[in-house]
């Protein structure tokens, strides 16, 4: 079976989706001060990101190394209010995705689940 990556149709899907998630962020007061003021860098190494964890090519890592998510936001202070707040953008952006896109509920709910996932493992403060 294809990789999600491609069952989404690739590139523009992830493009969209962080576009959709980094408007959310920046308008978010708890979030928008732990970002750089151009969100663009950012935006791009999430969605090279994404695209390589859901199957499609591997341009992150060859942009910026491993991954090591963990050890790249021990910078930045990450509670369950900052966890919650990150979840509900994405969240908000996978949703806008489902009305754009013939994104299906299995794969929403794939996308939703891991990133869920993956938010509390990033919680690094109380
Ligand atoms: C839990 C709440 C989270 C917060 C508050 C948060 C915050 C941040 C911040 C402030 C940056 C730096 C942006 C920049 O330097 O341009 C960043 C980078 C990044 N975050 Fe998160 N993040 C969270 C969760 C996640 C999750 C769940 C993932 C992946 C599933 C993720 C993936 C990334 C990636 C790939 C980068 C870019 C790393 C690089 O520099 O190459 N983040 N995050």
């Amino acid at each position: 079976m294809d990789a999600l990556f491609d069952r989404v149709g690739g590139e523009p899907f992830f493009i969209q989706l962080v576009e959709h998630f980094y408007l959310g962020v920046s308008g978010d007061p708890l979030l928008r001060p732990l970002y750089p003021d151009d969100l663009s860098e950012s935006a791009h190494h999430l969605a090279l990101f994404f695209m390589q964890y859901w199957g499609g090519p591997a341009t992150y890592n060859e942009l910026r190394g491993h991954p090591r998510l963990r050890m790249r936001h021990m910078p930045f202070v990450i509670g369950p209010a900052e966890r919650d707040a990150w979840v509900r953008h994405i969240e908000e952006a996978v949703a806008h995705m489902a009305t754009t896109t013939d994104l299906t509920e299995a794969d929403a709910e794939e996308l939703r689940a891991y990133f869920a996932m993956a938010a509390a493992s990033l919680v690094n403060a109380p």
